[in-house]
């Protein structure tokens, strides 16, 4: 049983052919989140579709999970495909929370089992008391990014380069990675590095696109060094503050996937999800 959650509708949509019930949500006037399950769950095996961007979506994922768990679900499936806080996985000061552990020790309270995709860190399936299993939407941006003819995929740091190998591989391309410093939250650095792009048609991957500021180093130096063409996609669509329209000023193209749905969701990771849990 599908259990449709707020914060991945248009995904659920895409998914409707499935056993399914919906989810009331709404804010009270004081900001408090209300969520009701729209039928009935008891003894069934529920797939909770929920991403948890912004915080408002957290909230009633956990509150969801705890309505299953009151209604007498038999089982419970966490699927969270965007998982929010997964770049805060360590504490980087003496003091500081460790964000992506806070959500997966409650989300394993209620739940049985617990599905992501292309998280940040996979460091965070260590985090959860139950099966974790992170889902990887490469093969599916690969194939899409095959519409633009690419001579190579880059990933635009070395943390990224498993994710990008992974892409490149499942469609035959050359692929290859720059070097990223963080300067602050909304700038970053890429080290040029000795990547051949003179006249060739790149698509640089991500997992999140948030600032956009990555990519936007990242293009520059591709487009310093003679690329023809240069292509954005990532999984992750946030766009913080508009920086999908700044992004398509500057790239050939830009896209995602449906994990989190906006005007760049061209890629549904709703096959993916079928195929792996359904
Ligand atoms: C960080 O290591 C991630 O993989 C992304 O590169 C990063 O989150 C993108 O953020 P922004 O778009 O703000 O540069």
């Amino acid at each position: 049983m599908l259990i449709k959650g707020p914060g991945s509708r248009g995904l659920c949509k895409r998914l409707d052919d499935l056993e399914n019930i919906e989810v009331e949500a709404k804010v009270f006037p004081d900001g408090e989140i209300y969520v009701r399950l729209e039928g009935d769950v008891s003894g069934e095996d529920c797939v909770l579709i929920q991403s948890t961007y912004p915080n408002k979506h957290l909230i009633e994922m956990l509150f969801i999970l705890d309505a299953l768990n009151e209604n007498g679900a038999s089982s419970i499936t966490a699927v969270v495909p965007y998982y929010s806080y997964s770049r805060q996985d360590k504490a980087f000061k003496e003091g500081g929370c460790v964000s992506s552990r806070a959500i997966a020790k409650t989300i394993s309270l209620y739940a049985d089992t617990f599905f992501s995709v292309d998280l940040h860190s996979k460091g965070i399936l260590e985090f959860f008391d139950i099966p974790a299993e992170n889902l990887s939407a490469m093969g599916l941006l690969a194939e899409h990014s095959l519409l633009h003819e690419p001579d190579l995929f880059l990933s635009p740091d070395e943390g990224g380069k498993e994710r990008v190998k992974l892409a490149a591989e499942s469609v035959g391309v050359p692929w290859d990675y720059l070097e990223k410093h963080r300067i602050d939250g909304s700038t970053v650095e890429i080290k040029p590095k000795n990547v051949d792009v003179e006249g060739k048609k790149v698509v640089i991957l991500d997992d999140i696109i948030s600032t956009g500021g990555t990519m936007m180093e990242a293009a520059n130096q591709l487009f310093d060094r003679g690329a023809e063409e240069v292509h954005a996609g990532c999984t992750h669509g946030l766009f913080i503050g508009g920086s999908n329209k700044r992004l398509e000023q500057h790239f050939d193209s830009v896209f995602c996937t449906d994990t989190l749905e906006c005007k760049n969701s061209e890629v549904t990771i709703a096959p993916l999800l079928k195929k792996t849990i359904f």
